[in-house]
């Protein structure tokens, strides 16, 4: 194969394992005839049955759709939780598709920052421990940069003062805001948010997915979030829905009807 001069060391790499795609540099996600059967045979269960689209960067795109629709699987799929059946899918430059497990883990801890429904923060650890968590398992990231990026976050997410306590001191709210916190110490490209508000109340709701707004627009971190609560589906700049496993509409959000 062609190895250019201009290169670095890893850029050829991805060459040479063939992992770059000529694609716009705006596109931060594309993905091609995606396909995810789970189990074989007669328990085979087609959950996306070839969805095409592209995210650009810096976008805040929510995906919606009934319950069991594919929405989960999908972002499982773009943050390399799991593997596509069939076609292709690019993330950051990165074809993930063939990923092996390994390598999806090390892509996913560099490059893709998880907000999770339930929180999932780490009992034991205070408010700033579990912000730190991230940086403490992928990044070498020095003790002294890490205390200031740390606080920066929590600063940003309303919640520094709170930054020894633990877990169940806090709200649901407040939980979500230390998860926005912890997704985002890595400088991840892209952060995906599976149902994020599911367990908060309306203006919590609210006030979380305006969060997550004001950091893509200063931290320009792309945000894709699944959601099938109408009430914040509103504040989403544009909307892909997805009903039993194909996408059935793509647009900027407002001539879209929700139900
Ligand atoms: N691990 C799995 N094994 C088998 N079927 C699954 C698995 N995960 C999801 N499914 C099925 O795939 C379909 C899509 O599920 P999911 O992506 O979780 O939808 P949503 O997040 O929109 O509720 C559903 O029919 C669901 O039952
Ligand atoms: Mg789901």
């Amino acid at each position: 194969m062609e190895i250019r001069e201009n290169v670095t060391g890893v850029e050829r790499r991805k060459l040479n394992h063939g992992f770059i795609r000529r694609i716009s540099v705006l596109e931060l996600v594309t993905a091609k005839d995606l396909k995810k059967t789970y189990g074989t045979g007669n328990a085979a269960v087609d959950a996306l049955k070839g969805v095409s689209f592209s995210v650009e960067k810096g976008a805040f795109l929510s995906v919606i759709g009934p319950s069991g629709s594919g929405k989960t699987t999908l972002l499982n799929l773009i943050g390399c939780l799991d593997r596509p059946s069939e076609g292709s899918l690019s993330v950051a430059g990165t074809e993930v598709s063939g990923l092996s497990r390994r390598d999806g883990a090390r892509f996913r801890g560099n490059k893709i920052g998880f907000i999770f429904q339930s929180f999932n923060l780490i009992p034991v650890l205070t408010v700033f421990e579990n912000v730190e968590y991230p940086l403490v398992m992928v990044q070498e990231v020095p003790a002294s940069t890490r205390s200031k990026r740390i606080m920066a976050l929590l600063e940003a997410v309303g919640m520094a003062d709170q930054k020894k306590k633990l877990p169940d001191q806090l709200s649901g709210g407040q939980k979500q805001r230390v998860a926005i916190a912890r997704a985002l110490v890595t400088h991840p490209e892209l952060v995906l948010a599976d149902e994020p508000t599911a367990n908060l109340d309306r203006d919590t709701a609210q006030s979380i997915i305006r969060l997550m707004k004001t950091i893509r627009n200063d931290f320009q971190t792309t945000f894709i979030f699944s959601t099938h609560d109408a009430r914040i589906i509103d504040e989403a700049e544009r909307i892909l829905r997805i009903e039993d496993g194909r996408l059935t509409s793509n647009g900027n959000n407002g001539g879209i009807r929700h139900d």
